[in-house]
């Protein structure tokens, strides 16, 4: 132990030193390009540290949209990427690997979307912003994790809804609103759906006077606002969040452990903005493998050489643009059903 309490400093410091060499060359490459960097709350530490705008995909699909640089270096999963390009078709959008892509996006095709509206005549398409432009050009309004609730809210109780793809996501939205109308796409992202029901229950027994912060693509936001409505997880205590929520909560808790039911990386900016509470993962296995395939030396790599471009086909942007808008323009409370 005594050994290892030697070691580590040196190391620590020449980690440390290298790192601000290389946020330096990061910054003054992307002033000598024009670009501007967005990372998502998910990304690892280095990169949130070094982007100019960290944020929740709906932060930075309106950041996208309004930035004056030429290039977007889009640190974040490809339907992300995706989304900056329909919103500033004009700009060159970046992703430091192109193949960084989303396990949610993939469980439904435009074909699929097709087939499922040709069912449902006259029904309201609404789908989660992790899905692909293809999937959007389909799409009558796009929502994320931040504002689901007031998109669906939106659309006149007596049109029926096709929500997609997240199932977890969808419930959440049917619970808050109690509406009976909406078709649920069975879809669901790996990462959150690994933090299960059982295991929030067992942290929060052992952790009884933390809060909870909980994103509605877990596979436990069902399981915690029936724990909450049971008595068994306090409803005072648990908070169902977007990631950007999750950071506007951080900031006033005055908690001594919150447990946080998402992606880990998360934890990064939320122990930044809140110094003294404690920020335990419900599952510290819960890594997105594709976010974290976004690494220091590919944004390097990305800013000196000007790969991977994000392409959009104009028809298909043209398509997707309007439902993108649309959810752009409703209103924006992070915290979600509370
Ligand atoms: P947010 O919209 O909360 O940033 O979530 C995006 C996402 O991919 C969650 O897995
Ligand atoms: Fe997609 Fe899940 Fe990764 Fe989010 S955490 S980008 S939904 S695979």
């Amino acid at each position: 132990m005594a050994h290892i309490a030697l070691v580590a400093p040196s190391l620590r410091s020449v980690t440390s030193a290298s790192t601000t060499d290389w946020a330096q060359r990061i910054r003054a490459l992307a002033a000598e390009k024009d670009a501007v960097i967005l990372a998502h709350n998910y990304q690892v530490p280095e990169i949130q540290d070094v982007a100019h705008h960290v944020g929740d995909s709906l932060a930075l699909s309106r950041i996208a949209a309004t930035v004056p640089e030429s290039t977007i270096i889009f640190c974040g999963v490809h339907f992300m990427a995706e989304t900056a390009k329909i919103l500033s078709y004009d700009k060159t959008i970046i992703i430091p690997d192109e193949r960084a892509g989303c396990s949610l996006a993939e469980t439904i095709t435009a074909d699929q979307l097709r087939a499922w509206k040709a069912e449902h005549p006259g029904a309201v398409v609404v789908s989660y912003v992790n899905t692909t432009a293809a999937v959007k050009a389909e799409t009558d309004i796009c929502c994320t994790s931040s504002n689901a609730v007031d998109v669906v809210k939106s659309i006149p109780v007596d049109r029926p809804v096709l929500f997609c793809p997240d199932q977890f996501l969808g419930a959440h939205v049917q619970r808050q609103l109690k509406r009976d109308n909406m078709h649920i796409w069975m879809g669901e992202c790996h990462v959150h759906a690994g933090i299960n029901g059982a295991e929030l229950k067992a942290m929060v027994a052992a952790e009884p006077d933390a809060e909870l912060f909980v994103h509605p693509e877990c596979g436990c936001a069902t399981s915690a606002m029936y724990l909450a409505s049971e008595g068994v997880v306090p409803a005072e205590r648990t908070h169902i969040l977007s990631t950007g929520g999750m950071l506007e909560a951080a900031r006033t808790t005055t908690a001594r452990k919150v447990l946080v039911a998402t992606e880990t990386g998360m934890l990064h900016q939320l122990r930044k903005v809140n110094v003294t509470t404690e920020f335990q993962a419900v599952n510290r296995a819960a890594v997105c493998k594709y976010m974290k395939m976004i690494t220091p030396e590919k944004l390097e790599h990305s800013l000196l050489h000007g790969t991977d471009i994000v392409d959009v086909p104009r028809d298909i942007a043209d398509k997707a643009r309007l439902s993108v808008e649309r959810m752009i323009a409703i209103g924006t409370p992070s915290r979600i059903g509370e």
